[in-house]
């Protein structure tokens, strides 16, 4: 029905934005009441064995949504009542910005893809807190993407994360310190040693000064090698930073069965087997550090996988795009399942457990 749904859609309207634009409605209009108590019951999947604790915040399933779906936190509650364990706001920046001219998403549905190259369009971090702080409550938690704004030099760029970290501390669960778009340009010289260092230190000085402790993720690029990803690593060490990321989009364009030179990140399926490679290298690794794992999701089987790597939560963004409304009851329906057959009590359990 959705598929259909959304083949006709995309007959009319050739941008996928536009189509995207559409649905943000009828999801606002979820998140009201009768509305959104009738989708939460259809959708939710109450599992005492996908609940778990990570970074010191329980969650109920670990099916969260990536970062980018909803930047201006405008259908927080809709996407709630969609079953989801967790929803990420953001990318957010310090200044509003309108992001790249249109056409800047392109769909690849034979090879489950996308290619973006939004750019940041967001209507800035002081929109973003006011919006959350006069929103209908949320029962789960809020984690909010922080990221440089384009007009701000990459030299500066510590300024700006830190001005939009402070408006927004009280606001969110845990934050996010995107560098790792291929869309900001020069955003991804950030993943370097000193840069990040550099962001991670001043962000965990400021937190250490608010009443409440927030935990801190850093989300890394599948794009980067394994030496930039040890230096990810060892920042995050020293700057005892909560946890990791991984993966945002490509630039690469392997698994895409058509030619394209559109400019941006390709996700979806293509990455799928990168984004866990990494998950299982960063694992390997570091064991103890807690991953969210992101990339080519559409099924419990692919989440399973990257828990399975080392993830302890996962998200996604394209699997829910080409999924539709059920996506996320799905994908915690057939984790339940896959937990239960390999004998675990926990999903917790599951982490880290690959099968050689
Ligand atoms: C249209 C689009 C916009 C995105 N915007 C952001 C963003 O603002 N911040 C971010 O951290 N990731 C962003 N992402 C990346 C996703 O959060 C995710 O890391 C990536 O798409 C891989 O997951 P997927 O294969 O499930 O889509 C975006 C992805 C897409 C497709």
């Amino acid at each position: 029905m959705y598929r259909l749904f959304i083949e006709i859609l995309f007959f009319f309207y050739k941008d996928p934005e536009t189509v995207h634009r559409m649905v943000n409605v009828l999801l606002k209009a979820l998140g009201a009441e009768p509305f959104r108590s009738l989708a939460q019951r259809m959708t939710e999947v109450k599992d005492r064995s996908l609940s778990s604790e990570v970074f010191g915040i329980g969650f109920k399933n670990p099916v969260g949504l990536a970062g980018g779906f909803d930047k201006d936190g405008e259908i927080l509650p809709g996407l709630e009542a969609l079953g989801f364990g967790f929803l990420e706001a953001g990318t957010v920046t310090w200044h509003a910005q309108t992001g790249n001219p249109r056409q800047r998403m392109f769909r690849f549905p034979q090879d489950m893809a996308l290619i973006n190259r939004m750019g940041f369009n967001n209507k800035g971090a002081e929109a973003l807190k006011k919006r959350i702080a006069t929103m209908k409550r949320i029962h789960i938690p809020l984690g909010i993407s922080l990221s440089k704004s384009k007009i701000t030099e990459l030299k500066d760029a510590v300024d700006d994360y830190l001005a939009s970290f402070k408006t927004l501390c009280r606001f969110g669960d845990y934050f996010v310190i995107n560098v790792s778009s291929p869309n900001t340009p020069g955003l991804r010289q950030l993943q370097g040693k000193d840069m990040l260092m550099n962001i991670c230190e001043t962000l965990n000085a400021h937190r250490a000064q608010e009443e409440k402790r927030k935990p801190i993720l850093v989300k890394i690029a599948p794009d980067m090698t394994w030496e930039a990803i040890d230096d990810v690593l060892d920042v995050i060490r020293r700057c005892a930073i909560d946890g990791i990321i991984a993966t945002n989009t490509t630039v690469g364009r392997e698994g895409l069965s058509v030619e394209t030179f559109e400019a941006g990140g390709m996700s979806g399926k293509p990455i799928r087997d990168r984004a866990t490679e990494v998950i299982r290298y960063i694992h390997t690794k570091n064991p103890l550090l807690p991953i969210v794992g992101v990339g080519g999701i559409f099924t419990a089987e692919d989440a399973y996988e990257k828990i399975r790597a080392g993830a302890s939560l996962v998200q996604i963004y394209t699997g829910f795009i080409y999924g539709g409304p059920f996506a996320v009851q799905r994908i915690n329906r057939g984790l339940a399942k896959l937990v239960k057959r390999d004998g675990f009590k926990n999903i917790s359990e599951a982490v880290g457990k690959e099968v050689k």
